[in-house]
């Protein structure tokens, strides 16, 4: 349960190294019902479709990672955060606006995008039977969007290296990498995303070598050579939609579904990382 527990410390810390006047309950006079409105949101999709979870929270993962979190992501426009590659895959977008018209009706201009972002993306994991945190509010939204700056997200054919890298340029140490791309523990990918590893890998004419041999046939099943790439492929093989530790299992027996969660496990640091806190044990 440790590594649960770092995921949630380490988001925390991100959003507080960003902005440093947060404080638990920031609204709790001038909108006192706000978290209970994002709160009731969040549940009402995730009863229809718990799969929305994991969308909220790597929403506000690509807030954060991007000019810290300050909203940036939700703004529309062609040249926005919104709109760069490793954002188009992004959902979640509706929950956060059904939230801040409630919010908005009863205290216009009063709490910002970037705090029921936030708010929502603790509700989603705590409602996926994760852990629960108190989220620090006050966050200012803010007013620049552009594609361009989102280029910094990390990619799934990153080698560790270069993760390890873009990871510590935002403060965050090896540990913190591997703990919090635990949040694969939820949410799914897209055969689009991983043929590549199944089937002619590295030109070899075979799959990649380090999948577990009993899910290899799975993943072929489910992204056949000529298929749908747009087929969704659960990023925790067993428990898509439970906060647990099994993404850690998973990559430990060669069954990380992006071939950049496997990597951590080859890595020494990652590996190293990941068994400081019997994460991958
Ligand atoms: C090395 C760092 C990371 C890489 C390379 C990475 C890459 C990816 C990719 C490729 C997907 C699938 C996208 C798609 O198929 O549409 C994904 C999904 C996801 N990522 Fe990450 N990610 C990283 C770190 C993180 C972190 C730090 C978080 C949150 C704390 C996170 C949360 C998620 C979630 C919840 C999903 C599922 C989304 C859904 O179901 O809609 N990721 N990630
Ligand atoms: C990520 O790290 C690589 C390798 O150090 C570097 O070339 C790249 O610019 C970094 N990405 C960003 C935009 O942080
Ligand atoms: C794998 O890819 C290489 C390079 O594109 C190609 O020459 C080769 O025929 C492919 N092998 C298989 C088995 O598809
Ligand atoms: C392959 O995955 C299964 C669980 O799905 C696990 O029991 C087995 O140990 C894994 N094999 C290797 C070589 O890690």
């Amino acid at each position: 349960m440790e590594g649960l527990w770092l995921v949630v410390l380490v988001i925390f810390v991100m959003a507080l190294s960003v902005q440093s006047q947060l404080k638990t309950g920031f609204y709790s006079t001038s909108c006192s019902k706000a978290e209970a409105i994002v709160r009731s949101t969040v549940e009402s999709y995730f009863k229809k479709d718990p799969t929305i979870a994991a969308g909220l929270l790597r929403l506000h993962f690509h807030d954060c990672f991007v000019q810290g979190c300050d909203g940036s992501v939700l703004i529309a426009g062609s040249s926005s955060e919104r709109n760069a590659l490793p954002n188009l895959g992004l959902r979640g977008f509706e929950v956060i606006d059904d939230a801040k018209s409630q919010i908005e009706a009863l205290c216009p201009g009063v709490v910002s995008c970037a705090d029921i972002l936030a708010l929502a993306a603790r509700d989603a994991v705590d409602l996926s039977d994760g852990p629960s945190w108190s989220v620090p509010t006050g966050r200012r939204d803010g007013r620049v969007s552009s594609s361009s700056q989102a280029s910094n997200l990390p990619s799934p054919l990153d080698t560790v290296a270069v993760q390890k890298k873009n990871f510590s340029d935002k403060g965050l140490d090896d540990h913190d990498l591997v703990t919090l791309v635990g949040a694969h523990t939820i949410g799914q990918t897209h055969c689009q995303f991983i043929r590549y590893r199944l089937y002619n890998f590295t030109t070899t004419g075979n799959a990649d070598p380090t999948i577990n041999q009993s899910f290899l046939p799975q993943l072929q099943a489910l992204c056949p050579r000529n298929g749908d790439g747009t087929k969704p492929v659960p990023l925790d093989k067993d428990s898509q939609t439970d906060f647990d530790t099994s993404f850690f299992k998973n990559v430990r027996d060669g069954n990380g579904v992006l071939e950049s969660d496997q990597r951590l496990w080859d890595d020494a640091a990652t590996h190293k990382a990941g068994g400081r806190d019997s994460d991958f044990n």
